[in-house]
């Protein structure tokens, strides 16, 4: 029971290393998920850490079987236009969706357009996202996840009211403290905890604080940063490089 609290590290010595060793345990997980169950859902965060991994990503999901039954699915979004550069589903489709032609029924975007704000666009996500068959105790057998400068991720942010919503799947986030300043749409813990795989990757020297605070043991009454919040029901895997593990004790 223990072992799927303690997140395992992964560690390679240079950022190109980490995203082709996360993308192939990434591919493992959605085969495995799919020869238990027939298909395989992953989340898929933004930012700009993730493409290298989407991009090795392209060829297994292109030319295998399982790769053509996989469902994709969004941490966190933006509230902005899908056509915006600003946009998670923008990034995923450039890199790894279009590339590997998925079929666009098999993209569970979260979808802006149209909502009045980024809560009308939770809101639609919830709906989404309860109606797909067998999401309840399992949501994504692999969820993917970055940490930002100040231990957010998905968008949850240190201090947000949304980290401690514990009934809906999704909710909007009207003021996000961190780049891009935009309204946005994210994911709440007990959704991605429901999850059996949840992966943070992290690269290059400017991780390496934050890595080692989200890292660090709680301490009593301190909030652990959101980061350090999400964890699979299976298993929680940190890929690093050494210079975002650089702050790690040894
Ligand atoms: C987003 C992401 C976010 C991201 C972190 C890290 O919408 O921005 O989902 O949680 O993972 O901000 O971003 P970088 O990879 O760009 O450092």
């Amino acid at each position: 029971m223990v072992d799927q609290l303690i997140p395992r590290l992964e560690v390679q010595p240079l950022p190109e290393g980490t995203a082709r060793v996360a993308a192939a345990f990434i591919a493992e997980r959605l085969e495995r998920a799919d020869r238990e169950n027939g298909r395989a859902r992953m989340a898929l965060c933004g930012g700009a850490t993730p493409a290298p991994t989407f991009a090795h990503l392209v060829e297994p999901m292109r030319s295998t079987a399982w790769g053509g039954r996989v469902e994709f699915y969004w941490g966190d979004e933006r509230f902005v236009p899908s056509g915006s550069p600003l946009s998670n589903f923008g990034l995923a489709s450039s890199t790894l969706l279009a590339p590997a032609r998925v079929d666009p029924d098999r993209i569970h975007r979260i979808v802006t357009e149209g909502a009045a704000n980024a809560p009308a666009a939770a809101e639609r996500y919830e709906t989404l996202l309860r109606a797909q068959p067998g999401f309840g105790a399992t949501t994504f057998d692999v969820a993917l996840q970055g940490i930002g400068p100040d231990g957010h991720t998905a968008s949850l942010f240190p201090g947000d009211p949304a980290l401690q919503e514990l009934q809906r799947w999704a909710t909007g986030v009207a003021d996000a403290p961190q780049a891009p300043h935009v309204p946005r749409i994210t994911l709440t813990l007990p959704a991605l905890n429901r999850s059996r795989t949840v992966i943070v990757l992290a690269t290059g020297r400017e991780k390496a604080s934050i890595v080692r605070q989200a890292l660090a043991p709680a301490c009593e009454g301190v909030a652990r940063l959101p980061a350090a919040q999400v964890q699979g029901t299976e298993e929680t895997v940190w890929f690093l490089d050494a210079a975002s593990a650089a702050s790690l004790p040894p």
